[in-house]
């Protein structure tokens, strides 16, 4: 299958199917009306109506040229659509709808996420949500995936989510040294939720945030013992490195009791994503990829703070430090 120059990205869902989002243009305009209809009918209507019942075509078209609309499809199929436009100079992300035949997939987490990929590409830092306050149950969904309240207008509350800061890491070095430079950053009590494939450089980066914080070593794979402390050597936050792979929910990370040292301990947790989260809603997420091309190490690191524990300028300047 020949792929459209507009394809952001592709993932294989569990039963075979594929999962893409491609901008789309203007030619899509009454394709998206549908979708956005189609999504947001199904919606509980508490007070009036979504105003997103009442897009008509033109709009939509207007939008679509502005190159500001993505169509998510499965197997070809358009399923879901999310339209960026701006508030304030902003990205205002707008019409988020999911049909409700697709849902449950993952399908509005993966348009977030890669929506979020091409706007860092094309060098935003932030992306903010307007949600009607009547709505409390998707003010909620949306803080799950690192949104936050930054004020209420009107009958919205505002939601901001800041974007990656991306980095390269060629080789095991560099990736130590992203972990070193971004102990800099880092303070007494926060979390960093580590995701990547097996292999993907996890523990390679914890090995450098290690040295980092300047705790005892050596930071291992903590596979065989689910986790471990690496005790500071200055008096500064000691280390708890965590392997969630073969913990099956939250329940079972409450066991390891990491509570108690969470509060002064700088905590990674690898393999985290999806159980972590419940600990503390502040977090620092690490997402680690690699290229397509077996042959070539670079690994592309994607680290997001999540809350106000951190400023994302700051771990920027931080990570990317010559
Ligand atoms: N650019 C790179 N970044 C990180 N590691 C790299 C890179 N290139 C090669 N490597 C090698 O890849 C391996 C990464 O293993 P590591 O244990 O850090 O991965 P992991 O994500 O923790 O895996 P697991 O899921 O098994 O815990 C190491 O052997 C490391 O030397
Ligand atoms: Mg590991």
């Amino acid at each position: 299958m020949t792929r459209p120059e507009s394809e952001l990205a592709a993932a294989r869902l569990p039963d075979r199917r594929e999962l893409t989002v491609r901008i789309a243009d203007p030619d899509d305009a009454a394709t998206i009306l549908a979708l956005i209809h189609e999504a947001f009918a199904a919606r509980p209507v508490v007070g009036p109506p979504a105003e997103a019942l009442a897009d008509d075509g033109a709009l939509v078209a207007d939008r679509l040229a502005a190159g500001t609309g993505y169509l998510a499809e499965i197997d070809g199929v358009p399923v879901g659509t999310a339209t960026l436009t701006s508030l304030d100079g902003r990205p205002l992300l707008s019409r988020i709808g999911v049909i409700p035949a697709a849902r449950g997939r993952g399908v509005a987490t993966f348009l977030l996420e890669v929506i979020a990929e091409h706007r860092v590409a094309l060098g935003d830092t932030e992306i903010v949500m307007l949600v009607r306050l009547d709505h409390p149950e998707l003010v909620a969904g949306w803080q799950g995936v690192g949104f936050r309240e930054e004020a209420v207008r009107d009958a919205h509350v505002l939601l901001r989510r800041p974007l990656p800061v991306v980095v390269e890491a060629p080789d095991a070095d560099a990736m130590r040294e992203l972990g070193r430079r971004l102990a800099h950053v880092l303070n007494p009590g926060d979390l960093i939720v580590a995701s990547g494939e097996l292999g993907a450089g996890k523990t390679t980066f914890t090995q450098g945030l290690g040295a980092g914080l300047n705790v005892d070593g050596p930071v291992i794979s903590p596979t065989f013992v689910l986790s471990r402390i690496h005790r500071s050597r200055n008096g500064g936050p000691d280390l708890v490195h965590v392997d969630a792979y073969r913990l099956g929910s939250f329940a079972e990370l409450e066991d390891l009791d990491l509570e108690a040292s969470l509060g002064e301990a700088v905590t990674l947790v690898e393999w985290g994503s999806g159980v972590a989260e419940a600990l503390t809603t502040d977090r620092i997420e690490l997402d680690i990829h690699r290229g397509t091309d077996p042959d070539d190490d670079t690994r592309w690191v994607s680290v997001t703070p999540l809350g106000d524990r951190w400023d994302r300028a700051a771990v920027a300047a931080a990570l990317k430090e010559d």
